[in-house]
């Protein structure tokens, strides 16, 4: 599918509720699935993403049913879990394929795991590697890199794991290996990574002790079915922020959007690049805190961003380089090398993408260098089957002197699936 974006006639106006946060709906669906009794879900992300996690745990023997606007989990627990009868194919999904790695290699059967064409490319051994060190059987293409996975669950001990990089897939795989594993197991980061998990697991009934950069968990522990409440997902919602700030005449609210401080780090660089931002009605769903977000067009101007900024906006950047190419100065984004391995090499994917529409932007070997303002024109651009590159594109096609054709759009549906919706409706006047 391809979509024609036409520059606005006037500004983005309105309010709307954003979907359910994605990482939050998946850990929803996994910690219920291996909870014991009943959880029920609220706010849960009809993405394509998450629903490759609901089939995954049905495989798995797990009874999750939608009733109304709630996902409602029963499950015996991670005891109950059963040796699927095929494969296990995550789709799109990074989240899903790497937690449900550390599910699977504390569970007593074979499994083996596949996604698509992108999944196939990303690195799967900053998960299996720890696995292994717990003592899990694991394998999968070129020694366990790649995809296909093959997971005989076991007999794990705790380990202490140091890890080289800040990412909650791999810390979240570890600690949900530790949670069937013999004594402690430990993750510490460079930075802090996005820290659900230990707050739903703390929902769930489970002690989480938490230290500066490093997680413990003790083996043995059970989860008891609860009740979770999703936010919207700031990820999502940043998309909306970053098109109220550069169009001309907009001012949008947000409504209960997720401010977890571990994500929040596309809401400080927006303030430091002069967006005017405002932040209210915060309240707590669970462990979780959410707010309104209130954006209103303002003059920008250039910032650098790196080290530990970075895993807190890791999935902004995309949108944050459309902000850059409309604010005054240089832009720098740096130690973002893992941009490298997300859904598309999106360092790649943005330069080429935005140099298409008349951008100034360079790749470096560790983010991107973006010099504004600077015009965009219209054109012919791809999302390259990514969700961030197909929104990120659309909302040039706001600014943009003449229209642009964004392809393959389809794949916003992986965290957006109402995306155009809510821009023809904050663009209706
Ligand atoms: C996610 C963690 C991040 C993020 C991804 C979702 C999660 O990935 O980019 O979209 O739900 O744990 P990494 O763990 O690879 O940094």
């Amino acid at each position: 599918m391809e979509q024609k974006i036409q520059p606005l006639k006037n500004g983005l106006r309105g309010m709307v509720t954003i979907p359910g946060d994605k990482s939050i709906s998946h850990r929803a669906v996994m910690f219920g699935s291996i909870a014991k009794g009943t959880t029920e879900i609220t706010g849960f992300l009809k993405g394509e993403d998450c629903l490759s996690t609901v089939r995954c745990m049905k495989q798995l023997g797990v009874s999750i049913v939608e009733d109304g606007d709630k996902i409602i989990i029963e499950s015996s627990g991670l005891k109950g879990l059963k040796e699927p009868d095929a494969v296990l194919d995550v789709g799109n999904s990074g989240t899903t394929i790497r937690l449900l790695a550390g599910i699977l290699a504390t569970s007593p059967f074979s499994s083996i795991l596949v996604g698509d064409d992108s999944i196939a490319k990303r690195p799967m051994g900053r998960v299996t590697g720890p696995l292994k060190m717990l003592n899990a059987t694991v394998d999968g293409r070129e020694h366990g890199q790649y995809t296909p996975l093959f997971i005989r669950g076991g007999d794990l001990r705790g380990v202490h794991y140091v890890s080289p990089i800040a990412s909650a897939q791999v810390k979240s795989s570890i600690l949900l290996a530790g949670l069937g594993a013999r004594g402690t197991t430990t993750v510490t980061e460079p930075y802090r990574s996005r820290d659900h998990t230990e707050r739903m697991l703390q929902s769930f009934g489970v002690e989480v002790n938490v230290d500066d950069r490093s997680v413990s968990i003790e083996g043995g522990q059970t989860l008891t079915g609860t009740m979770v409440k999703v936010p919207g997902d700031i990820s999502s919602a940043a998309f909306l922020l970053v098109a109220g700030a550069i169009t001309e005449d907009s001012e949008v609210v947000l409504k209960d959007v997720g401010i977890n401080p571990t994500r929040t780090g596309i809401l400080d660089v927006l303030k430091e690049m002069g967006g005017d931002l405002t932040i209210s009605d915060e309240t707590l769903f669970g462990e979780e805190p959410v707010a309104t977000l209130h954006i209103k067009t303002s003059k920008l101007v250039g910032t650098t961003i790196g080290g530990e900024l970075i895993p807190r906006l890791i999935d902004e950047i995309p949108a944050i380089a459309i902000l850059a190419t409309q604010a005054h100065g240089t832009t720098i984004i740096k130690d973002a090398e893992e941009l490298k391995v997300k859904e598309t090499n999106r360092i790649d994917t943005m330069v080429s993408q935005l140099k298409e529409l008349g951008a100034n932007i360079e790749a470096t070997p560790d983010g991107m260098r973006i010099i504004g303002p600077t015009p965009l024109h219209g054109g012919t651009v791809d999302s390259f089957g990514d969700h961030r590159i197909g929104m990120s594109m659309a909302l040039c096609g706001l600014i943009s002197a003449d229209s642009i054709t964004v392809k393959n759009t389809d794949a916003i549906a992986v965290s957006y699936p109402n995306f155009f919706e809510h821009l023809n409706l904050l663009s209706e006047k």
